[in-house]
């Protein structure tokens, strides 16, 4: 965020018109459940339930004032009336078909919204199937070389906005998880990107065209899986140099949603951890390519870095020196969408006294997946009308591997992450920070209440 270009309160241009939401991997399971998700509550025949935009509040100024509005009344976000869906995906399915494939929502709720499900179909993808080994689709652009097929992608950017009247746009990767990737010497400038792009370097991932095709189209760009994607030098710097807000990575959703609730609550009582022991049934197309070694070694990644973060093993060496941290997912096909996840946790107390916990979460990952893009679309809109660009770090609340400015260590612990994500919407509108310090009230005069 440039500071210089930062407007706050009033100046933050009003979300006018209709915004786009461009979706890569719009017939997945999460994808479609955000858009009808949407459509239903537009219909008011469901509410928003975990979307923090919709349903959520923020308290103001000294607690004895009770201003507590609700998040939409208090930032001007753009209305749920106002979002078109579109996107790309590998597969011709509508988002009727999509959905109904998915078999994530019930379906009176699908059949409920069927003439808006079917209308909405995907554009030609970008996809190359080294990076996603699992699936082979054949709705995807045969033009020549990476150039070409980035050129593609910000034509279809470009005539979707004229299409649908639109005045703004975002973008969401919802696409598969690709193989893991570490930044090589092409991702460390955008003088390197782009004649890698050029000479067709096998180091560009398909989800790297839409980013830059977001970016260079002045679109703000959302990662919502663990892909490298976004999250190097030469992509920060370019959305830093284009004025465009970046945001990623991999949604947090089932659990290590979980494990960022609990490992902070067990640091702050000094208890040690001596192992966490992570395992899942997932039986969606996701856990299909999760199936494959190469991309779940992303997924991995992203979930492992979680607790050595939290934990900070070289400030408690006596906590948390040695714990043995184990993550994996196994795919079971009769499980569909509702995963579940099992945890076995080592902990020690006074004295190095053994104790366990285990956690049981029969979650649906793309029920909790759907709200997290409405309110990151939705921020992001919000940080482009308020002129911030590069990346967002405010928006951690909503990512395993939350992306950082080189030099930084990320904040995994929820509630941090949630007062960071509230501050920077009083910042936004010039009203005092909230630092829960609380001794305020009791040294001056300044923290009484006012009497009438
Ligand atoms: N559901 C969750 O809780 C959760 C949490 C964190 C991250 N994620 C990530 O979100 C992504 C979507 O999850 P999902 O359950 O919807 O998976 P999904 O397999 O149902 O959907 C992914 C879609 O992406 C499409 N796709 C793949 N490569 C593409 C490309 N190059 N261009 C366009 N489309 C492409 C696939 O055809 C598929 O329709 C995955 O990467 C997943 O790891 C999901």
């Amino acid at each position: 965020m440039k500071a210089g270009n930062l407007k706050k309160g009033a100046q933050i241009v009003a979300p006018e018109g209709k915004l786009g939401v461009l979706i890569a991997g719009m017939g997945g399971a999460v994808s479609t459940t955000f858009i009808a998700g949407v459509e239903l509550v537009r219909r008011g025949l469901a509410e928003p339930v975990g979307s923090l935009t919709q349903l959520g509040t923020i308290r103001l100024g000294k607690r004895y004032e009770r201003r507590s509005p609700l998040i939409k009344d208090f930032v001007p976000l753009a209305s749920l009336d106002d979002l078109v869906f579109g996107g790309w995906d590998i597969y011709e399915a509508n988002c009727l078909e999509a959905a109904l494939f998915a078999r994530v929502l019930r379906r009176d709720h699908i059949e409920s919204i069927r003439g808006f499900l079917s209308e909405i179909t995907p554009m030609e993808a970008v996809f190359d199937r080294r990076f996603v080994k699992n699936l082979d689709g054949s709705h995807v652009k045969n033009a020549p070389g990476l150039r070409a097929k980035l050129d593609a992608l910000k034509a279809d950017i470009s005539d979707f906005k004229t299409r649908n009247g639109l005045d703004r746009c975002i973008m969401v990767w919802c696409g598969s998880t690709e193989i893991h990737l570490k930044p090589g010497p092409i991702h460390q400038s955008i003088d390197s990107l782009r004649k890698a792009l050029d000479e067709n370097d096998p180091a560009i991932a398909p989800s790297m065209l839409y980013a830059l095709a977001a970016l260079e189209s002045g679109v703000p760009f959302i990662n919502g899986a663990p892909n490298l994607t976004i999250d190097f030098p030469a992509m920060t710097r370019l959305a830093d140099s284009l004025g465009v807000p970046i945001t990623g990575k991999d949604f947090k959703t089932g659990q290590t949603l979980m494990k960022t609730i609990l490992a902070p609550g067990l640091k702050s009582r000094m208890l040690g951890l001596e192992g966490w022991y992570s395992t899942n049934i997932l039986g969606n197309r996701d856990g299909l390519v999760l199936d494959d070694a190469e991309s779940f070694k992303t997924k991995e990644e992203s979930k492992l870095s979680v607790l050595e973060y939290l934990l900070q093993p070289q400030l408690y060496p006596v906590l948390y020196k040695n714990y043995y941290h184990k993550v994996t997912i196994n795919y079971y096909p009769p499980r569909g969408d509702n995963k579940e996840g099992w945890d076995s946790i080592d902990i020690f107390g006074w004295l190095g006294y053994p104790m366990q916990i285990k956690v049981n979460f029969l979650c649906r990952d793309s029920i909790l997946a759907a709200p997290l893009i409405l309110d990151l679309v939705l921020f992001m809109d919000l940080a482009q009308r308020a002129g911030m660009s590069g990346i967002q770090e405010w928006l951690s609340f909503y990512f395993k591997s939350p992306m950082v400015k080189e030099g930084l260590y990320p904040e995994h612990d929820l509630s941090i992450q949630s007062m960071k994500l509230k501050n920077t919407l009083r910042y936004l509108m010039d009203e005092e920070q909230i630092t829960h310090f609380g001794l305020d009230y009791y040294m001056s005069e300044e923290g009484q209440p006012q009497q009438d």
